[in-house]
């Protein structure tokens, strides 16, 4: 089958496509004929050589897809399903393995391309957001980066089920876009201070959630945006691990500062997180929350893809087409 190998791992990496032999499911697994793979900031990682695979994950890049079920194995699928998957690897390429854990119906109303960029961005908006973040009905929260790919999902779900939504962006585009997903207040963080903004919105008490993938300089100001109980989950440190931080408010405001990865969980966490994700969110899929899609490669073309990811103007995924 056609894939995409990674030559010369490291800065100067290089994506090629190549031919690797068919994968055969194993106990569990289904087999997924590609319609296309969804782009994600650790194969960006993985491809520098900066990101470790797993054990037992696949070697070659894509950690969703969406596409056709080939082969059901022993997990009770009808061969011929339109599905998307989270996958611990191995999207980029023809037929790509999936855990029957971590697939879900292509919804209604959603294309069948587009939904490759799903499972990713709901599974780690989801389970950050509320099991991590326990975001209730009436609470408020912020979203950093709201026009990644996660961003962008997080806003929709938690805007649709009654959230009020802050999120930031680099530019007025973005904002603007972060509003299309329904922000209540969108905040350009070149040239807005979101502290300040986020105290003002709730009345100078503070948000209850804040989702960041930013860390570094953002660390001491989210202690500073968030609210009485309120809890900060970090899925990324962009901007840097390390701070110096005065933790007294962390105290004064009983606030939990957490982090979490996806990528290593469990079987049975994922299966978890995808029963959620099946009741609460997709219901909602295809009328009130979309997939964002900036733009669709070719697969022979995924260097490109990972430049266009890398220069960092996208809104929403990024995605490779079989
Ligand atoms: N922990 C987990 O389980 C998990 C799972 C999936 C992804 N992630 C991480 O989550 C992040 C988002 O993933 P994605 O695929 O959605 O990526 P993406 O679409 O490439 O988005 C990256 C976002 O980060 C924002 N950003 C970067 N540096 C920033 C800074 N210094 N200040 C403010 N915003 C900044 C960008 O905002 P602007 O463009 O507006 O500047 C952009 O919205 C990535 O870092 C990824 O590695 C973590």
């Amino acid at each position: 089958m056609k894939v995409i190998h990674v030559e010369n791992p490291g800065p100067d990496y290089r994506l090629v496509p190549g031919e690797a032999p068919m994968p055969q499911p194993g106990a569990g697994e289904v087999l997924i004929r590609v319609a296309a793979a969804g782009l994600n900031n650790a194969d960006l990682l993985q491809a520098r050589g900066r990101y470790p695979v797993p054990p037992g994950a696949p070697e070659l890049l894509g950690m969703e897809v969406s596409g056709t079920i080939a082969n059901a194995g022993d997990s009770g699928l009808a061969v011929g399903a339109q599905v998307c998957a989270l996958l611990p690897g191995g999207g980029y390429g023809e037929y790509a393995l999936a855990h029957e854990s971590c697939v879900l119906p292509v919804p209604r109303g959603v294309d069948l391309v587009a939904a490759a960029g799903l499972p990713e961005a709901v599974f780690t908006a989801w389970t950050n957001i509320r099991d991590t973040g326990r975001l209730r009905g009436h609470e408020t929260l912020l979203v950093h980066g709201g026009t990644s790919g996660i961003g962008s999902i997080a806003i929709q779900i938690f805007a649709a089920r009654g959230n009020r939504v802050f999120a930031t962006a680099g530019s007025a585009a973005k904002c603007a876009a972060c509003l299309g997903f329904g922000a209540a207040r969108a905040i350009d963080y070149r040239t807005e201070d979101f502290v300040a903004v986020v105290k003002e919105e709730t009345g100078g008490v503070g948000v209850n959630v804040i989702l960041d993938m930013v860390g570094g300089r953002y660390i001491q100001r989210n202690i500073e945006a968030a609210g009485l109980w309120g809890r900060i989950v970090n899925i990324a440190y962009q901007d840097g691990t390390r701070a110096e931080v005065n933790f007294a408010p962390v105290l004064v405001k009983r606030l939990t500062l957490a982090a979490t990865t996806l990528r290593g969980r469990s079987w049975e966490e994922k299966r978890a997180i995808r029963d959620a994700l099946a009741r609460e969110v997709w219901p909602l899929v295809g009328s009130r929350i979309k997939p964002v899609i900036d733009r669709v490669f070719p697969l022979a073309e995924a260097q490109q893809a990972h430049a266009a990811m890398a220069q960092g103007g996208h809104i929403g995924k990024i995605l490779l087409s079989l």
